[in-house]
């Protein structure tokens, strides 16, 4: 992967990091209020504070330096833009995302900017959040202004974080703000189609304003992964990625068959024909304004086999599977060899993991953080990647997940991503192992150009 143009690079969002929750005129989110809620959050922990990150980004962007990325993904906070409903821009707020990239580009790192990583601001929801249309208006708006006021200096865009956990997590199982437990399908279709039509309109006000600037949206499945390689059962599992189930939220083609090929998938018109949203003529070619990368978060995945009449089966993960502290988090390096294979297959866009990464419970030994199974992982996942790209699938870019320990949503500070340690209690940063081997691969990849 010997290529100047490939993006090295980790992430965050801005509710998980900055804390600051009410400093320098902003107004709640939905997450400050689901926090804030007790019984949410596992201990009650909260993002008042989080790592600080609102007061110590230059700390952590010389950290960035030190990692040698040339890249770093990062959120905008949508209430410290707009506090209000009138549409008043802050202007702290703003100073503060244009200091952050500017420190970035002083340090030679290209500021990659997701627009909503799910911190709406709480006046949005109590209008209908995603469930009312008119939320488009306002996003545009707010993309508007953010965008307008970066041009020149950030060419980078990624509009919405994860729709598939937005509306399973945030809208049907409540585990995520704003915590509603929807058992309408057609509620959650509509949501689903008001977050399309945010993302493509986003897309043309991007283009309007900087029409230099990449755009996307990065999208999450579990990747469906062949046992061994045969070439029916590789057919077939590409098959269940790409599938729709009902009264599923979660998956690939829903979200991205709209955005890439400008229709939702066929069986979706027939598993929902008496509920579907109501999808106006021009809203599909909006949903499918042209896009540049195919970013897609991608951890694990979902093994399959063939039974005895080739119909495929799940297979249980071996006892002896290394897994995250989260239990979902299976290692399955593979996930980076499939994963991008079949979405370039399908969407024959260039894709860029804009996350991957993996929880353990670290500990300090001795002031060193031995964090053994994280450096297995990410050495195992990017080995997958490479393989894919030598291979001639159009991969531009990998994104860990996270530089530093932070806000884990539903989790609170129990459950450590980062390549840095997060001391909460006196916001000291550890490099831990892992931080030391990604250094030592992206110095091995784009070192001796
Ligand atoms: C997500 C979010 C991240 C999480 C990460 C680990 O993918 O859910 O984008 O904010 O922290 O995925 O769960």
């Amino acid at each position: 992967m010997k290529n100047n143009q490939f993006y090295w690079g980790t992430g965050t969002s801005s509710f998980q990091i900055e804390g600051a929750f009410n400093i320098d005129h902003k107004s709640p989110s939905i997450w400050d209020d689901f926090a804030h809620k007790k019984g949410n959050i596992l201990n009650d922990d909260n993002g008042d504070i989080a790592c600080d990150h609102y007061h110590l980004f230059k700390t952590d962007i010389a950290l960035l330096k030190e990692l040698g990325v040339n890249s770093y993904r990062f959120s905008i906070s949508w209430p410290r833009i707009f506090p209000n409903d009138n549409f008043e821009v802050n202007e702290l707020g703003i100073k503060y995302y244009i200091d952050i990239v500017d420190e970035l580009i002083k340090r030679n790192i290209i500021p990659f900017v997701t627009l909503y990583h799910w911190d709406m601001p709480s006046y949005i929801l109590k209008d209908g959040g995603f469930e009312n249309r008119q939320i488009v208006e306002k996003f545009k708006k707010y993309v508007e202004v953010v965008v307008t006021r970066l041009k020149g200096k950030v060419k980078n865009y990624i509009t919405i974080n994860e729709p598939q956990c937005v509306v399973e997590q945030g809208y049907k199982s409540g585990t995520h703000a704003p915590g509603y437990r929807l058992t309408s399908d057609k509620r959650c279709l509509n949501i689903v189609h008001n977050i399309l039509l945010c993302h493509g309109e986003a897309v043309r006000v991007i283009r309007n304003i900087d029409p230099t600037a990449s755009v996307g949206i990065a999208m999450t499945a579990n990747v469906s992964l062949p046992i061994r390689e045969d070439e029916e059962l590789i057919k077939k599992v590409k098959e269940k990625y790409f599938s729709i189930k009902k009264s599923s939220f979660y998956g690939v083609s829903l979200y991205s068959d709209p955005v890439f090929l400008k229709d939702y998938p066929k069986e979706y018109y027939s598993i929902y024909k008496n509920i579907l949203p109501d999808i106006k003529k021009g809203d599909l070619e909006i949903i499918s304004t042209p896009i540049d990368f195919c970013y897609q978060n991608i951890y694990t995945g979902n093994l399959y086999d063939l039974s005895k009449n080739h119909h495929l089966i799940n297979k249980k993960w071996s006892k002896s599977t290394l897994e995250g502290t989260l239990s979902w988090l299976k290692f399955a390096p593979e996930s980076l060899y499939y994963g991008p294979k079949f979405l370039f297959e399908r969407y024959k866009k260039p894709v860029i993991i804009s996350e991957n990464g993996f929880c353990e419970d670290d500990r300090i030994i001795n002031g060193q953080i031995v964090d053994t199974s994280r450096k297995l992982y990410i050495s195992s996942y990017i080995s997958s990647l490479e393989k894919a790209r030598e291979e001639g699938i159009d991969i531009r870019g990998y994104f860990y997940w996270s530089l530093l320990d932070n806000f884990e949503w539903a989790y609170g500070y129990q459950k450590r991503f980062g390549l840095l340690y997060v001391d909460f209690s006196s916001q000291k940063r550890i490099k831990k192992d892992s931080f030391k081997l990604y250094k030592e691969i992206i110095k091995k990849h784009t070192g001796d150009r």
